[in-house]
């Protein structure tokens, strides 16, 4: 269960995580079917759904009529269902309405109501994010669920930072439980969504090794949860799908290519993004692909590309493709003027974007401040597209700094803008060095990010507790 889908639904990795690891899943003989909110969006609207299921569903005094679409064809790979509930849940974005958390419950209870009348119980509920965290604690605790309570539930925590938490006031919303469990739900003083994932599910996991060290120190006040839970918890870095992310295939990029050709292909793939934003092809690119909020290090890229575009003296060229803070992307914007010829910025989300910049940059910037896991830097390394990355969370358990004899990237500890100019100025020094680079990239693409080298880490840990 998750909010995000690729290609239904993406805002970032989530959607990217939970469209292409079910695939892989059932490559390895699972029976994975993912189940989302039916948004109103281009893949609802030119994919056929089929009404598999429909009730309606009680949410405090609501009565909530709601209906479960499958995709028709499987050609996802894995059975995509969709939970539509009209007026509620069936709106063209996905996060961000008032009524979020109305929304979240009613799509959790609806789940739950379809699930009832499963004639074989799932083996497995695994959960994402805290859009979901309600439903361990529900299928362990609500009266009215008590015939699911024997499924084993997972949670995998993308991202601590956001935990969904409401006001006790809408406690009506949930369906009677056990009321010495109601503590459960309660992190603060509010009812938290993701604490009460972590405290009721079976078995949790953060995707990547270091986030689940990082979020005992770290993670908007649960950080006594995670020490007092640590038993529960694994950190699985996180795969790409290379069915999509593969320079030798991708249909969004001007020219495919592969390890044989990389220099030449990588060169026109540049040549297109020079012209598309005005660049010199001589110069090395560094990119910045994301949301422009703090975890990305993202208020500090104006003050760390004014540095570098002031002292690089015209010898490298910056893009930018994000949105985000208002006030960074204001700031990010505004330097436009001052720095024509050698800075490029789109606002916006373009995925199709996204994927020339990953094949036609030289190196791409990731000053994240956490970091859960990151997919950019993956797909980066896909591509041969040398990272740059502050070392935390998911980026320190994927990126090895050049320094050492087995490197392929370029690392920093500290998060400061004086650190993001000094490695960007030693990816300049690199570029300089095309014998080197070009040994460096082709070590970058063998190197193997996909799900086939953690799918099956999820599956150890399914069987663990069937
Ligand atoms: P997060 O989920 O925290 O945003 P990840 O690194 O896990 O970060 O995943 C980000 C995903 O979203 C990647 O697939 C990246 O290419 C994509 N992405 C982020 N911002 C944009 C954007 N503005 N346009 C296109 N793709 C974007
Ligand atoms: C979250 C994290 C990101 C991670 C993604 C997929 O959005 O911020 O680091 O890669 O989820 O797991």
């Amino acid at each position: 269960m998750s909010a995000e889908c690729y290609p239904l639904a993406k805002v970032g990795g989530l959607g990217d995580v939970v469209g292409s690891l079910p695939k892989y899943q059932q490559e390895l003989g699972i029976t994975a079917l993912v189940v989302t909110p039916y948004y109103d969006r281009k893949f609802t609207r030119e994919n056929d759904f089929e009404i598999v299921y429909e009730s309606v569903v009680r949410m405090g005094d609501r009565y909530l009529p709601f209906q479960v679409l499958k995709e028709t064809t499987n050609k996802l790979g894995f059975f995509l269902h969709t939970i539509r509930i009209p007026g509620l849940l069936d709106r063209s974005e996905i996060y961000s309405y008032p009524d979020e958390t109305e929304q979240f419950i009613a799509f959790q209870l609806a789940f739950l109501e379809w699930l009832l009348t499963f004639t074989t119980k799932p083996d497995i509920i695994h959960c994402h994010d805290n859009h979901t965290g309600l439903v361990p604690y529900l299928l362990s605790h609500a009266y009215r669920y008590r015939f699911l309570s024997t499924i084993p539930s997972i949670l995998t925590i993308h991202n601590g930072q956001y935990q969904g938490w409401f006001g006790w006031d809408k406690f009506d919303y949930l369906p009677a439980t056990d009321p010495w469990t109601r503590g459960i739900l309660d992190w603060g003083g509010a009812i938290n969504p993701l604490a009460a994932a972590v405290k009721a599910c079976w078995k949790f996991t953060t995707v990547s090794p270091s986030y689940l060290e990082e979020l005992k120190i770290n993670s908007k006040g649960l950080e006594t949860l995670f020490i007092a839970e640590q038993r529960k918890g694994t950190g699985i870095l996180n795969g790409i799908d290379t069915e999509v992310w593969n320079p030798g295939t991708d249909p969004l990029i001007p020219q495919n290519y592969n390890l044989d050709n990389v220099s030449k292909g990588k060169q026109e793939n540049k040549r297109a993004l020079c012209k598309e934003f005005g660049f010199t092809l001589s110069k090395p690119i560094v990119a910045f692909i994301g949301r422009l909020v703090d975890e990305k290090g993202a208020d500090l890229l104006a003050a760390a590309i004014e540095q570098i575009l002031d002292t690089s003296k015209g010898k490298v060229s910056i893009l930018i493709l994000g949105s985000g803070d208002p006030v960074i992307e204001e700031q990010l914007t505004v330097l436009k003027e001052k720095y024509k010829k050698d800075y490029a910025i789109f606002i916006g989300y373009d995925e199709a974007l996204s994927h020339r910049i990953y094949a036609g940059a030289d190196f791409l910037l990731m000053p994240s401040r956490v970091e859960p896991c990151g997919l950019n830097q993956l797909y980066a390394l896909k591509y041969g597209t040398m990272p740059i990355v502050r070392s935390t969370g998911g980026l320190k358990d994927s990126v090895i700094d050049i320094s050492e004899p087995e490197g392929y990237g370029i690392c920093f500890e500290d998060l400061d803008t004086d650190n993001i100019t000094e490695s960007v100025n030693r990816a300049i020094e690199l570029y300089s060095n095309t014998g080197g680079l070009r040994l460096l990239r082709k070590r970058m693409m063998l190197l193997d990010f996909s799900w086939n080298r953690s799918a099956s880490q999820y599956i150890d840990l399914y069987n663990s507790l069937k």
